[in-house]
């Protein structure tokens, strides 16, 4: 059995190799991940720049590193161009037991390398003309507020490709009225947004289950002991409460309410974001529109709607 460094050794290792090509550097099909649409060139050039570095073949790849080879009772480098099939099949056996979770073990490292490696194969490297677009510079289309809720970044549920929405996320995706001397944070992304990338859009979007919003709804009336920064905070959205309870919404249930206040706090935060210069001037010039939206990840559902202009029909007088 081998030790856990030798496997975390041969997992790195293994992770290198898949890096440079899907099924032939053991002479086995591993199927870490689909990589077959990695480029042919770039993955025979890299198979040259390993043999480059290591002055092998990947089929001596198992020799780097003697711990692995005495775990595994492989000893020096094989000369021979395949594999035998106990080898092949200690590889596989491990391949499999990597790829299991460890029990109860998180590698908080080991997650970051994974995502990105999975993130750099295949889309980084699958798609190197965008990336490279997007190194000279971002244009994005939408500014997006949204939750740090973990459940409903808009890069998941949207699709949001790198380059595609400039975003800002907070407690219960709010925007506070204009106010240079309080929360700098959400003015210079909205400023920034408007005035330099020259966003289209803007796009709250609130979403179910929203504890910022089930807080805002339920202190101080619960006696609960405050939080040091979340009820300053969720408090932008208490003209949304005052409108939830004086809707007479009160013969609902408390969670029926928060939803209620979440969908009318997005509202909010559309109206509060007409109090920036930027963005009324940006509206005034019709080079923006603001959009309210509303996620509720229990049924998968989006809800999505404009807003209308506040600029009313314009009043005559005398009458005609
Ligand atoms: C939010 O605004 C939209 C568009 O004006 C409106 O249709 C909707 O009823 C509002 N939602 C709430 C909860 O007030």
């Amino acid at each position: 059995m081998a030790s856990q460094l030798a496997i975390q050794r041969l997992k790195n290792l293994l992770r290198f190799a898949y890096l440079l090509t899907p099924s032939m550097i053991f002479g086995l099909t591993i199927h870490f991940m689909k990589i077959s649409d990695i480029d042919k060139k770039k993955l025979v050039s890299n198979l040259f720049l390993l043999k480059a570095t290591k002055g092998c073949w990947g089929h001596k790849i198992y020799a780097w590193d003697d711990e692995i080879n005495d775990n595994l009772g492989w000893h020096g480098c094989s000369e021979k161009e395949e594999l035998d099939d106990v080898v092949a099949a200690k590889i596989e056996k491990l391949m499999a037991e990597l790829q299991r979770p460890a029990d109860g073990h998180f590698d908080p490292v080991q997650r970051i390398v994974d995502g990105f490696i999975n993130f750099r194969v295949n889309k980084f490297e699958k798609y190197p003309d965008y990336y490279k677009e997007l190194a000279n510079g971002q244009s994005p289309k939408f500014l997006v507020f949204a939750c740090s809720d973990s459940r409903v970044s808009p890069s998941h549920i949207l699709s949001f490709q790198p380059g595609e929405a400039f975003m800002a996320r907070n407690i219960a995706n709010m925007v506070p009225t204009f106010n240079p001397l309080k929360y700098a944070g959400v003015g210079a992304v909205i400023e920034y947004a408007i005035t330099q990338l020259l966003v289209t859009n803007i796009l709250v979007i609130g979403h179910s289950r929203c504890g910022g919003i089930k807080r805002l709804m339920s202190h101080p009336e619960d006696n609960s002991v405050p939080f040091d920064f979340i009820d300053e905070w969720v408090k932008i959205g208490l003209p949304a409460k005052a409108k939830v309870i004086a809707n007479g919404q009160g013969g609902t249930t408390f969670e029926e309410q928060c939803e209620e206040c979440a969908r009318e706090a997005v509202n909010l935060s559309l109206i509060n974001l007409q109090t920036y210069p930027y963005i009324q001037k940006a509206l005034a010039e019709k080079n923006l529109a603001l959009k309210g939206g509303y996620y509720d990840f229990v049924h998968g559902v989006l809800e999505l709607w404009d807003v209308e202009s506040h600029i009313s029909p314009p009043i005559i007088l005398p009458a005609p």
